[in-house]
Formats: C-alpha cells, sequence, structure tokens
C-alpha cells in the first residue's frame, strides 16, 4: 500500500510522438551547443544531420560516450569542454548517454576541476548551482533517464557505482520519438525492456510508494506486458515501439519519486564486477521477487492481473539463462556482502536476507 503523505515535483518538460525531432530549430538557441551521443548516429548520419537543421547555431559533436559512464573519464571530459562556453547540450542515445549528459550540465557550468572526484569519490559537500539547459532524446525504451534527478557514474577499477543525485540534473526538455527506436537490437531491446520491468516494480516494493507512482507503475506494466513481447517478435512494429517508450517513461516517473530498491541494489556488484548489462543485472532477481511479494503488493484485482501477467512475462524470459552467458553461480555468490546498499536496498519495505535469497534462487534454476 502506498503513503498517504507525498510530494511531487518532476520539472521535465516532455513532448512525445513520430517527428517531435522538428522542434529542435526552435529550442536551440545562441552559438554553440554540444550534441553528445554514439558513434552509431554519427555514422548513419544522424549528428550531422541535426548540425544542418540546427545551423547557423554550432552543434559541436561528442560521440564517444562509452556504456556505464566512467567518473575519471567524465571529469577528464568536462576538463576539455569547460572552456568551449556551450549554451546548452543536446543527448542523443540510451541510458549512457543520457546519464553522461546529465551530468556534464552541471559539471560544466561549475568552477571545479574535477568535480566528480571532490563530490562523489571525496564527499565533498557540494551545491550544484547552475545547469546548462539539456535536451534529452532517448533512442531506447528502458532506463528512464530522460525524467529522473540521478545519473549513475562508474568507477570501474574499484568496482563502484555512484549516483550524482540532484534536482539541477532533470534535464529541461525530453523529446520522444518511437521511430528512432526501430533499428534497437533484439538484446539491447530486450534489457532495456527489462529495466522498465524493474523500475515499476522496484517503485511498487518501495517505502516511498505514493498514489501516483502507483498510478505511473501499473500504466507502465500494463502496456510493456504487451509491448515487449511484441518488439521482441517484430521489431519494425512502430505502434509497440511507441507503447515500450510510453512504459518506459512512465517507470521512470515512478522511479523519479520513489528511486529503485533491492533489484537494482543487487545489481551493481553485478555489473561492477562482471560487466552484465545494467537491465540484465536488475532484473535477474525479479520473478522470485515477484513470486514472493505479489500476492503483498496489492489487494486490487485490476492491479493483481496486471502483476500475473508480468510474472508469466518474466518467467518466459529466462533471465538466469542469460545471466549465465557472464558468469557463474559461485562467481554471484562471493560478492553478497556488498549487494546491500542503503539508498537502494532501503526502500524496500520488507525484510530481505542476501545469501538466502540467492542461494535459493541459484539452487533452483542456475544449476540446471
Ligand atoms: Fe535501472
Amino acid at each position: 500500500m502506498y503513503n498517504a503523505q507525498w510530494q511531487y515535483f518532476n520539472p521535465v518538460s516532455i513532448t512525445s510522438g513520430a517527428g517531435t525531432l522538428d522542434q529542435l530549430p526552435t529550442l536551440v538557441t545562441g552559438e554553440r551547443w554540444l550534441l553528445l551521443t554514439s558513434a552509431g548516429f554519427t555514422r548513419r548520419g544522424i549528428s550531422s544531420r541535426l548540425q544542418s537543421v540546427l545551423s547557423p547555431v554550432q552543434l559541436n559533436v561528442h560521440d564517444q560516450i562509452q556504456p556505464n559512464p566512467d567518473l575519471d573519464a567524465l571529469d577528464t571530459l568536462t576538463g576539455q569542454l569547460q572552456q568551449e562556453k556551450f549554451q546548452g547540450i543536446i543527448a542523443l542515445g540510451g541510458g549512457s548517454v543520457l546519464d553522461a549528459a546529465k551530468v556534464l550540465s552541471v559539471t560544466l557550468p561549475c568552477k571545479m576541476q574535477t568535480p566528480l572526484d571532490s563530490v562523489l569519490r571525496q564527499q565533498q559537500a557540494y551545491n550544484w548551482q547552475d545547469q546548462l539547459p539539456l535536451i534529452v532524446i532517448p533512442t531506447t525504451s528502458g532506463t528512464g533517464a530522460e525524467v529522473t534527478p540521478f545519473a549513475t557514474v562508474w568507477d570501474m577499477s574499484a568496482h563502484k557505482k555512484y549516483s550524482l543525485t540532484t534536482p539541477r540534473i532533470y534535464p529541461t526538455k525530453a523529446l520522444l520519438d518511437p521511430t528512432l527506436t526501430l533499428t534497437l537490437p533484439y538484446r539491447e531491446t530486450l534489457y532495456t525492456g527489462l529495466d522498465t520491468l524493474s523500475h515499476a516494480l522496484e517503485s511498487l516494493w518501495n517505502r516511498h510508494r505514493s498514489s501516483l507512482s502507483e498510478a505511473f507503475a501499473f500504466e507502465s506494466l500494463l502496456l510493456a506486458n504487451k509491448a515487449l513481447p511484441a518488439v521482441l517478435k517484430h521489431p519494425d512494429d512502430l505502434a509497440m515501439r511507441g507503447q515500450m517508450q510510453q512504459a518506459s517513461l512512465l517507470a521512470g516517473l515512478a522511479i523519479s519519486q520513489t528511486r529503485t530498491a533491492i533489484a537494482h541494489s543487487i545489481s551493481y556488484p553485478v555489473t561492477s564486477h562482471f560487466g552484465v548489462p545494467h537491465g540484465l543485472a536488475c532484473s535477474f532477481t525479479l520473478p522470485r521477487l515477484l513470486k514472493q511479494n505479489l500476492e503483498r503488493m496489492t489487494n486490487n484485482p485490476v492491479h493483481l492481473q496486471i502483476l500475473r501477467q508480468t510474472q508469466t512475462l518474466l518467467d518466459s524470459l529466462d533471465l538466469l539463462g542469460e545471466l549465465k552467458k557472464y558468469l557463474t553461480l559461485d562467481q554471484l555468490l562471493k560478492h553478497t556482502d556488498s549487494m546491500l546498499t542503503p539508498d537502494r536496498a532501503g526502500n524496500y519495505p520488507y525484510s530481505f536476507d542476501t545469501q538466502d535469497f540467492l542461494h535459493a534462487l541459484t539452487e533452483t534454476e542456475l544449476r540446471k
């Protein structure tokens, strides 16, 4: 059940639908902006198309953002780009590109030399004052990064994950065009779709659950239950791609209020030690978590029906089989001590024993 007391704040202006990128020339003004994207979009000619559409605004392209953005790499990039005096940033890509852009939107206008090292690693208190205008254009359906006030930053050498969290890194504008997700390969479609399911469920088994986050989450699950299997089967189905994009947005809105919980907490060592993609790392625990919690998550028959459909979908996807491609059972069990972080696991409202849970999960499934 949800809390009776809650507050809601989300300043992101959202425009959704095919062709929304046509709005860009009215949104991008001034002399010089930064386009953050991945190399694939430059290769496919999209970066240069945006440059010509936005002319005479000079659009500098940086297309070397790596998956799971690294703390030191982002500090180095901040140092390189600070003198360019950009008037805004456009982020076109998946969750890593969007998170990197959210970080740069507050580190570029700040005066520190290595802001992420100071604030995240050295834990220096800092009040992010300024933010560059940030337009985000997600090309995957899963992270919800377009509407959340946090960005994940990795220190892969120390196997650590940080979250830069401040209302200042909410994007200014999100443009959602489902046609951009049509070319997403099968595995990325699956993993990012799983991230959506994880966000919706994590906002439901959550101490900060409210009537509003609950409404977002159930609508997200309702859409994703149908759209995820459909886009995996028919990747060029624009209507279903659009529904999956909406599901991702709604789940993002839910966790923008509640944050994530136990499944994400468990996922971080799995990603930082074994390179397991985020969407898989934060979802291989979901079938068992959902089975354990289903009856106590709601007594609304419509909502119960939605959760049962999600359970059926998750059970059909063989997530532990996917996980076994990246690590062995014994490797997974070695990291149970670092899987419960207070800022995520603390949101989970029920008691939880990681050793017991993972042993039970792996005994029944991973040893098959
Ligand atoms: Fe996630």
